[in-house]
């Protein structure tokens, strides 16, 4: 038995698609298991590239099954147009694509809510910087005990009765934000058609995966999102509405803990974020812009450009903590390797704990890793092929972090190809 998380260890965009793409060439199944269409994972194959939003990032092999865990909410239009992207490239068989009953849908008015509370905010305390995707509004409504599953698609009598509950609810904010008024007819023929097209691929996800890891198969569990975005452990309120870290991959599966057989988190050898919150190592300067521009920091699902930093080591120790990881994976050495210069965060000041006191008031003391004014270090780093072959500095920065984080380097990116990975442990072991 065989089965890997792998999680978002900073706030999201850490090159997960990358390095589930890069793992899922051993797996067997490859699981989503929280948040919706509010990501987005980059895959590239020899130059070519896929951005993934809601199918998980094996959806590049053939044969490789693709499951949408319980945990999720699912914006079904958003689903259609990737399925049929990726159907043009001749991939995701309907055999090869399964979406839990369970899962939560996003109607259009959880986008309209979300735009308009955003909106409402902007510039103050209170804008999140969502991704305007409905995320929120459905979590909440899921919260509330008023949400839609995939399975209610197929029950009309209880799906209407559900959407007028709903328009009960919103139907004042709504208008308020002067927005069309909540249409359950409407609402009611989108998901009649959903549910036509759904039907062949909709099953208990739960009860698929683990069967997949009792017979033996390489069970991958892709995360969205990261450790600090978490709904309960992150820098609330300015997270997602979701469990990111590894446990949510047991809860949003519907898999016990046991068995899960080990956990990679995925970080950037920099720090990126976006939207609103507390982001101590972030660089205003132009080592920050170029940081932005080199590693082309701007998002895969909205486009904003991402604030830049200097990896923060508490924080990375913080995520690996939550997730109890077993191994650590490293992306975009290849641009910090650029930049002429690197520096971590290594405490922060006043013996602020980011568990105990979050992060809003931490201000980074920062060590300088030398060796990276080197112009050719580049070149020596992207030749390498095995972790021994890395340049010096390199391997200085990554037993920096491994020591403080107290987690083995299990990979090493240094190139959005799928190419570009040196790794260092293999990702599934026997039990
Ligand atoms: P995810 O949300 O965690 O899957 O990450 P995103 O796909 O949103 O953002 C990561 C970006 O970095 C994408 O454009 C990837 O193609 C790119 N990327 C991933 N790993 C590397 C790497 O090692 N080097 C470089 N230069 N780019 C990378
Ligand atoms: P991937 O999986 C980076 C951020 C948003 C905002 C907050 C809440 O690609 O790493 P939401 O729309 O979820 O209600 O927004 O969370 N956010 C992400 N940031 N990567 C993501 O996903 C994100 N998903 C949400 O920018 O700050
Ligand atoms: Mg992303």
């Amino acid at each position: 038995m065989s089965t890997l998380v792998i999680v978002g260890a900073q706030w999201g965009d850490e090159g997960k698609g990358k390095v589930v793409d890069a793992v899922a060439a051993q797996a067997d199944v490859v699981a989503r298991f929280a948040g919706g269409n509010n990501a987005g994972h980059t895959l590239v194959v020899d130059g070519r590239k896929v951005v993934t939003h809601l199918v998980p990032s094996g959806c590049l092999y053939p044969g490789t099954r693709c499951v949408l865990g319980a945990g999720m909410v699912i914006d079904p239009d958003v689903l259609a147009d990737e399925i049929a992207s990726l159907h043009a490239l001749g991939l995701l068989r309907d055999d090869e694509l399964r979406v839990s009953l369970s899962a939560h849908v996003i109607f259009g008015y959880h986008r309209a809510l979300d735009g308009a509370r955003e909106d409402r905010a902007a510039g103050g305390a209170r804008a999140i910087g969502t991704t305007r995707r409905g995320i929120g509004p459905a979590y909440e409504a899921k919260a509330a005990r008023r949400g839609v599953q995939v399975r209610d698609l197929f029950e009309p009598e209880l799906l209407r009765a559900r959407l007028e509950q709903n328009r009960d609810v919103v139907g004042a904010e709504l208008a308020a934000a002067s927005l069309p008024a909540f249409d359950v007819e409407a609402a009611m023929r989108d998901a009649e058609a959903w549910a036509k097209w759904l039907a062949p691929v909709v099953c208990d996800t739960g009860a698929l995966c683990h069967a997949a890891i009792r017979e033996g198969r390489r069970v991958l569990l892709e995360g969205a999102q990261g450790a600090l975005l978490d709904l309960d452990h992150g820098t609330y309120p300015y997270v997602t509405s979701s469990s990111t870290i590894a446990g949510g991959a047991s809860s949003g599966l519907g898999i016990g803990p046991t068995l899960i057989d080990g956990v990679w988190g995925i970080s950037k050898a920099y720090a990126t974020r976006v939207g609103a919150g507390p982001f101590p190592t972030r660089l205003d300067d132009a080592t920050g812009e170029r940081l932005r521009q080199v590693g082309g920091e701007f998002g895969a699902t909205t486009g904003r450009p991402r604030d830049c930093g200097w990896l923060d080591l508490p924080a990375l120790r913080y995520g690996a903590r939550l997730s109890g990881m077993t191994g650590l994976c490293i992306t975009k050495m290849d641009v910090l390797a650029q930049l002429g210069q690197a520096q971590v965060c290594v405490a922060y000041e006043d013996g602020i704990d980011p568990g105990r006191d979050g992060l809003a008031r931490a201000r980074p003391k920062l060590q300088v890793v030398p060796g990276f004014d080197d112009p050719t270090l580049l070149g020596a780093l992207t030749q390498a092929r095995r972790f021994e072959e890395l340049p010096r500095c390199v391997r200085a920065y990554l037993d920096l972090v491994a020591a403080h984080v107290e987690v083995p380097i299990s990979l090493l990116s240094m190139g959005p190809d799928r190419e570009q990975t040196v790794f260092v442990h293999e990702p599934f072991r026997s039990r």
